[in-house]
């Protein structure tokens, strides 16, 4: 199978960068809801499970810079048969895809006012004790971090989070599966198991 992507397919590398990605959105949504679900206030399981999102979501940060600068130097596969319309859907869902992937790791790191303890190796400074933080905020914008902070994670969890991101993504397995079933087109198969 070709590393890059020719006219008909997706190489393996396009492929590997989606469908790793799709799986730590998962895990982002999963360690998030348990947390919020299944844990209580203030216990460990609680702290274990929000620094499993946070180390998720900055992992997923590292891999979608890669997928984006893969995108920009590779061909994209031209769509599979379709109507103007059915295009245009597909482009639009596409770039909308690719601004939540941009927006998520970003307003998720810059409005979380506590470290990460990635996986437990390591720690990650939060936002708020950067030298960017400091230029940008406290001596650019003169605001305190309560008030930087909330519309931050108004637009990370309650727009986004809750909403348009998993609406999205469902709009988007949807599409997929529409293409595989009833249109018995390649669309499916070129991001998995087809070859160039
Ligand atoms: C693509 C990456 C990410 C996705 C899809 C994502 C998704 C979400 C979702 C769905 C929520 C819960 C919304 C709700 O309250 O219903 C959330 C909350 C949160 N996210 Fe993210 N997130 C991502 C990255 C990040 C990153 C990188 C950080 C910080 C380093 C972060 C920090 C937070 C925090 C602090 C909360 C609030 C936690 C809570 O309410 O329990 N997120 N995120
Ligand atoms: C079970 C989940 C998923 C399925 C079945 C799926 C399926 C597909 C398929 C079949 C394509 C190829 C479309 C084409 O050739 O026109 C594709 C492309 C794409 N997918 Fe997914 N996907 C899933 C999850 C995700 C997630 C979670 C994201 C990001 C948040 C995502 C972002 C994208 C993007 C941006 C493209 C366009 C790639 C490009 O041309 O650069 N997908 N997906």
């Amino acid at each position: 199978m070709d590393t890059r992507n020719t006219a008909n397919s997706y190489g393996s590398i396009a492929k590997w960068l989606h469908w790793t990605i799709a799986i730590f959105f998962l895990g982002s949504y999963v360690s998030v809801y348990y947390r919020h679900w299944f844990t209580a206030e203030e216990t460990p399981e609680n702290w274990i499970a929000l620094q499993l999102h946070l180390s998720i979501g900055i992992t997923l940060a590292a891999f979608i810079a890669l997928r984006i600068l893969w995108r920009i130097t590779n061909k994209t596969p031209d769509l599979e048969p379709g109507t103007r319309l059915e295009h245009l859907a597909a482009h639009v869902g596409h770039y909308a895809l690719y601004a939540i992937m941009i927006i998520m790791p970003i307003t998720g790191y810059i409005g979380t006012s506590v470290d990460t303890e990635y996986f437990f190796l390591f720690d990650i400074p939060k936002f708020e004790t950067t030298k960017l933080y400091e230029v940008l905020v406290t001596q650019g914008m003169g605001i305190s971090f309560e008030e930087f902070e909330q519309p931050i994670d108004f637009i990370h969890t309650n727009l986004f989070g809750e909403w348009i991101v998993w609406l999205l993504i469902l709009a988007h397995v949807a599409a997929a599966l529409y293409h595989h079933f009833f249109k018995k087109d390649k669309t499916l198969i070129r991001m998995t198991i087809g070859n160039s």
